[in-house]
């Protein structure tokens, strides 16, 4: 069972994911057309680790026998200022989404929804390794700066990401 409170906020946070979502897929399009192919494939992978991440929270209202309500989304923007600039605002966004997540565990807490609360510890912790990516990113970004050499090398390190389908039915 659900409180409305809590599920109101869980659908919230499922078009927030899906947000994310839309957003890494503009930036993967944008990263391809300036030929950036390795950073392309990661915020492809980003992409699909975010639907990963809105169907937790979708089949997690469902599972509970209640149904979401998909929302209209602000466009992402489409075009950005180059690699640092795609990193540092995916870091922003990743830093909005886990103090999200924040404030829907305190409301799992205040209202005593233990469930919710076994439920949003994985998001917890996924979003330190999400910062933390875009982190080590950004550090080689700004010892590359314009180094072309250096710019193409990451590039293909970041190309060789790959999307690993989470273990468990999402
Ligand atoms: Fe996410
Ligand atoms: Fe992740």
């Amino acid at each position: 069972m659900l409180k409305k409170k809590v599920s109101e906020a869980l659908n919230k946070h499922l078009n927030k994911e899906m947000y994310s979502a839309n957003l890494y897929l503009s930036m993967s399009s944008f990263a391809g057309s300036i030929g950036f192919k390795g950073t392309a494939n990661w915020f492809m992978v980003q992409y699909q680790e975010e639907m990963v991440h809105a169907m937790k929270f979708y089949n997690y209202i469902n599972s509970h026998g209640e149904h979401v309500q998909m929302a209209a989304m602000a466009a992402p923007p489409a075009t950005f200022k180059g690699l640092l600039d795609l990193f540092e605002q995916t870091l922003k966004h990743e830093m909005s989404i886990t103090s999200a997540l924040n404030d829907l565990l305190d409301l799992a807490l205040t209202e005593k929804d233990h469930a919710t609360n076994i439920f949003l510890q994985w998001f917890i912790t996924e979003q330190i390794e999400e910062e933390e990516n875009d982190r080590d990113i950004i550090g080689k970004l700004k010892l590359i700066g314009d180094n072309g050499q250096g710019l193409l090398m990451l590039d293909s390190e970041l190309g060789t990401r790959v999307f690993v389908p989470p273990a468990t039915a999402a």
